[in-house]
C-alpha cells in the first residue's frame, strides 16, 4: 500500500493506493464520513464490474446505499445528469453528512462531484476512480463540473474530496485505449514539471503496459504526489496549477470538433505534440523536447497525428473556449523536459501551423 497526502491551507486528505481496496470501501468511507446513508454513483460499465462489490462493502459498514448508474461517456457529463443525481439524493433524503461516492472514470467523478459540491451546499465526496486518467488527474485536486454545448468544463466548482481510493487492480478490466489515455496525463506531468518522473516513465513503459503491479503502484504514487504538490501550491488555479493544462487548449478544441470521438487522453497527447511544436518553432525549447515527447507518447500507443477538423474550425473552437474563460488564448508551452511556462502571445498563424503539424 502507498499513501499520498494532499495538504491544503484549510483541509487535507489522503490518496490511498491499495490493491483490492474496493473490497474495504465501506470501512474506508466510514473512517472519514460516518453517516447513516450514502450515495454510490457509477456508470453502467463500471457498475457491471464493480457496482455490486462496492455496494456490498458499504452495506457491510452499515450504510443505507442509494445506488445510481448512468450511461458513461463524455456526453453524459451534463447538467441533465446532475439533475438526475439531485433527484436521487433528494428522494433518498440524503443529509449534509451523507457521503457521495463517485466510482468510475473522470466523467463520473466530475459529474457526481459537481452534484456533491452543490447538493445542500456541499456534502462529503469520496473519489474512487477506476480509469488511469482519473486516478492520476481528475480525482485529485477538487475540480468538479460538467460540459455545456459551448465547451468543456465551463460549469463547475472546486470541491475537494475527503478521500481518494485507488485500486490498481481495477485497471485490469480497463479497455486498452482508455488505459493509454491515462498514460498521456502521466507523460504530461513529466514534461511540465518533473524530469525525473519523465525519465522513470521512459524506462518503465514495458512494465507499465504489462500492468505489473509494482510499476503501476509507483506510477500512481509519483503522479498523484506530483499533482498533490501543484494543488497544494495553487488550489484555485491562480498560478502554477494552470501548467497542468499542457496539451489541453489544443486538446479541448480537438475533442470538441471531433464531437468527442477523439477521447480526452488522445486529444491531450495530440495537444502535447502541438504545444511542443509551438515551443520549438518559437525558439523556447530545443527540438529534443518535441522528439522525446513524441517518442514516449508513441511508445504508449498514443496518437501524435490524427485526422482533424479543418484548421479554421479547430481555431474557432479554441477561441470560443478561451473567449468564455479569459479573452486570450493562453498556451502552456514546454521549455525543456520538466519545465513549462504559460504564453499568451503566440501569433494565430503559428497556432494554425501547430494544428497542421499534427494532422495525418
Ligand atoms: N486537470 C487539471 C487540474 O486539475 O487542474
Amino acid at each position: 500500500m502507498a499513501e499520498v497526502e494532499v495538504i491544503l491551507p484549510h483541509e487535507r486528505y489522503k490518496i490511498l493506493i491499495e490493491p483490492g481496496v474496493l473490497e474495504n470501501l465501506g470501512a474506508r468511507v466510514r473512517e472519514c464520513a460516518p453517516a447513516e446513508k450514502c450515495a454510490l454513483f457509477t456508470d453502467s460499465t463500471v457498475g457491471r464490474h464493480y457496482g455490486a462489490l462496492a455496494k456490498k462493502s458499504l452495506q457491510a459498514s452499515a450504510y443505507q446505499v442509494e445506488y445510481l448508474e448512468f450511461a458513461g461517456g463524455e456526453q453524459s457529463k451534463s447538467l441533465e445528469s446532475v439533475r438526475v443525481f439531485y433527484d436521487a439524493l433528494l428522494d433518498a433524503k440524503l443529509e449534509r453528512t451523507s457521503p457521495v461516492i463517485a466510482l468510475g472514470g473522470g466523467v463520473v467523478g466530475d459529474t457526481a462531484g459537481f452534484a456533491a459540491a452543490t447538493y445542500l451546499r456541499g456534502v462529503p465526496l469520496i473519489q474512487c476512480p477506476t480509469s488511469l486518467l482519473a486516478m492520476v488527474d481528475a480525482s485529485v485536486g477538487g475540480k468538479v463540473g460538467v460540459n455545456v454545448p459551448q465547451g468543456k468544463n465551463l460549469i463547475g466548482s472546486f470541491h475537494q474530496p475527503k478521500l481518494v481510493l485507488l485500486d490498481p487492480r481495477v485497471l485490469r478490466t480497463l479497455d486498452l485505449r482508455e488505459l493509454r489515455c491515462g498514460f498521456a496525463e502521466c507523460v504530461k506531468h513529466g514534461i511540465l514539471g518533473d524530469s525525473a518522473l519523465f525519465e522513470w516513465t521512459e524506462s518503465s513503459v514495458d512494465a507499465l503496459l504489462a500492468l505489473e503491479e509494482p510499476a503501476i503502484i509507483e506510477l500512481l504514487s509519483r503522479n498523484t504526489a506530483f499533482k498533490a504538490r501543484i494543488v497544494a501550491a495553487d488550489e484555485k488555479e491562480k498560478g502554477m496549477r494552470a501548467l497542468l493544462n499542457l496539451g489541453h487548449t489544443f486538446g479541448h478544441a480537438i475533442e470538441k470538433t471531433s464531437a468527442y470521438a477523439i477521447p480526452h487522453g488522445e486529444a491531450v497527447s495530440l495537444g502535447i505534440a502541438a504545444a511542443a511544436y509551438v515551443s520549438v518553432e518559437s525558439g523556447r525549447a530545443e527540438k529534443e523536447v518535441l522528439t522525446r515527447s513524441l517518442k514516449l507518447l508513441e511508445r504508449f500507443g498514443l496518437p501524435v497525428t490524427a485526422a482533424l477538423a479543418p484548421g479554421a474550425e479547430l481555431f474557432h473552437a479554441m477561441k470560443l473556449d478561451k473567449k468564455i474563460r479569459s479573452g486570450t488564448i493562453r498556451l502552456v508551452l514546454p521549455l525543456g523536459i520538466g519545465r513549462a511556462e504559460i504564453a499568451d502571445d503566440i501569433p494565430d498563424p503559428l497556432i494554425l501551423e501547430a494544428f497542421e503539424s499534427i494532422r495525418s
